[in-house]
């Protein structure tokens, strides 16, 4: 399946995380695939808000990983400084499909993600567009009635 949506500011963006938030189930792995400053952590961000989180959605480029507790934890990494081959040692691989899991840079490590992966891209149309192209299996389905 494949789901195109665009935004035109930060705060819809956020918005658009959050209407996929609040359908999850919690096993979900969401895989961003963006350039520096595209909005993968922007959508993160609005995504936990649909969780139910209150806590502020940092980056967590320099921890690698930041678990946030809610009705479903969300479990965020960033393999921006990663090797494919040091994925296992993030604790990423261990926790894949027992929370939600958001990773940005995913398409280092692709062959290591599940095969029922939200695949999120990012395109940088403009200073404020984004274009969302979102690739899942039918399974997946449930978290877009939202958006559509
Ligand atoms: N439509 C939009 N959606 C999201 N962010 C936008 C939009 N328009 C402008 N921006 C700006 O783009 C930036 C997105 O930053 P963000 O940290 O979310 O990106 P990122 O892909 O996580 O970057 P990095 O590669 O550094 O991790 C912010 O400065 C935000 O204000
Ligand atoms: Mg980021």
């Amino acid at each position: 399946m494949e789901i195109k949506v665009t935004t035109n500011n930060l705060s819809a963006t956020q918005t658009l995380g959050e209407l996929i938030g609040k359908n999850l189930k919690g096993d979900e792995t969401f895989a961003l695939v963006a350039e520096l400053g595209g909005g993968k952590t922007s959508f993160t961000q609005g995504l936990a808000r649909g969780l139910g989180i209150k806590k502020i959605v940092i980056s967590p480029t320099f921890v690698l990983e930041r678990i946030y507790k809610s009705r479903h934890p969300l479990h965020h990494f960033d393999m921006y400084r990663i090797e494919a081959s040091d994925a296992d040692s993030t604790g990423l691989l261990d926790i894949l499909g027992e929370a939600v899991v958001v990773v940005e840079w995913a398409e280092k490590i692709k062959s290591q993600l599940p095969d029922d992966t939200i695949w999120v891209t990012i395109k940088v149309m403009g200073e404020n567009e984004r274009e969302f192209i979102f690739e899942y299996p039918e399974n997946r389905n449930y978290a877009f009635k939202n958006v559509k």
